[in-house]
């Protein structure tokens, strides 16, 4: 029940259980933990250098990328409060080699969550938009300590996904299956208030966003997508189209989730080897969840994001993502020639 007060996002997550029957709280106490766990990140990005938070961490993941130092801070944060939760009984991150279990004395509960962080940390020095992503998994019964085989599942098999963004406003984007909500952090009262109920993505658009500078490497369908996008009134496409590219994929799909548009890292010959640039278990799958619940669709050019069965933890996957117009014609462009 709502009143002029607003409506909480623990308010939002009781009444969402409350209409479950046989719900036993424990994904609202699970989302607890995912609130704070972003809320202290939050706050860690906004103070920034104030704290000597900027900058490299001069160590490397899993990815043979450059850990930032909030990249590993985040993940400290994350990895440490839903362990403690009694909610999850494996967790797995960007930042994690291999899946991170529990100590042995620690309550396990039925979840398992795999998230990015921060999103878009090459972002953060130059005080531009970065995020968490998080996606909620079903743990197997009765095993103790789920390993990487238990984390391959489909997309479809998600119980939830999120993410939190550090803009202008934190805003944490919720899905269960049934809609997405946006919350936006009061941060004089510590709570995250519903501002964005039951978002859809508008099935037109005229913006895309794709790093260009790939151009020479793209396949064939997407040479030809985004060159007709390129033509403008004068091309088959009969309309001129905007270009964005903000290199945080939390604020790309957040502005789609706005105002409607297509993003797209498809895979190109710089990436072919490694399967794409974006990987599936924690920054495709959550997203295309989030993006096909608003009424959008989400594809690795040929196929469906959520229908992929994953072969490993830290899989890439090219990703097209947003309106459904835009995206349905990029598909058929792989697909029908
Ligand atoms: P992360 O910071 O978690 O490694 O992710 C960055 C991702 C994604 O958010 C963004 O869309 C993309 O990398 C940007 O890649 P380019 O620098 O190649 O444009
Ligand atoms: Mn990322
Ligand atoms: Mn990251």
């Amino acid at each position: 029940m709502s009143s002029s007060l607003g409506t909480s996002l623990t308010h939002y997550l009781i009444e969402e259980q409350q209409k479950h029957a046989g719900a036993t709280g424990e994904f609202t106490l699970l989302m607890n933990d995912i609130v704070s766990a972003c809320k202290v990140i939050s706050s860690y990005v906004n103070k920034g250098n104030l704290i000597g938070i900027l900058g490299s961490a001069e160590t490397e993941n899993v990815q043979g990328e450059t850990q930032k130092k909030l990249d590993v801070i985040s993940n400290d944060v994350f990895t440490h409060t839903l362990m403690r939760g009694g909610q999850v009984a494996a967790l797995a991150s960007e930042e994690m080699d291999e899946v991170h279990n529990l100590p042995d004395h620690f309550v396990r509960g039925k979840y398992m969550v795999v998230y990015d962080p921060l999103d878009g940390s090459s972002n953060i020095d130059v005080n531009v938009t970065v995020g968490t992503i998080f996606s909620v998994l079903r743990a197997p019964e009765g095993v103790k300590d789920p390993s990487e085989a238990d984390f391959l599942q489909p997309g479809t098999a998600q119980v939830a996904a999120g993410y939190c963004i550090y803009g202008p406003s934190t805003i944490m984007v919720l899905t269960t299956g049934q809609g997405v909500n946006g919350f936006t952090l009061d941060k004089d009262v510590g709570e995250f208030m519903l501002t964005h109920p039951n978002i859809t993505i508008p099935e037109d658009t005229k913006e895309f966003a794709i790093n260009m500078s790939n151009q020479r490497f793209w396949d064939a369908p997407v040479q030809r997508y985004i060159d007709e996008c390129l033509k403008g009134k004068e091309g088959p496409r009969a309309r001129d189209f905007n270009m964005r590219w903000v290199a945080s994929m939390v604020a790309e799909v957040h502005r789609i989730l706005t105002r409607g548009g297509i993003f797209m890292y498809p895979i190109d010959s710089k990436i072919r080897d490694k399967g794409g640039k974006l990987r599936l278990m924690y920054e495709a799958n959550p997203m295309a969840m989030i993006v096909e619940q608003a009424g959008g669709l989400a594809i690795t050019g040929p196929e469906r994001i959520m229908s992929i069965k994953p072969s490993k933890l830290h899989q890439r996957v090219p990703v097209i993502l947003g309106s459904k117009n835009e995206v349905q014609i990029v598909w058929d462009y792989h697909t029908k020639g």
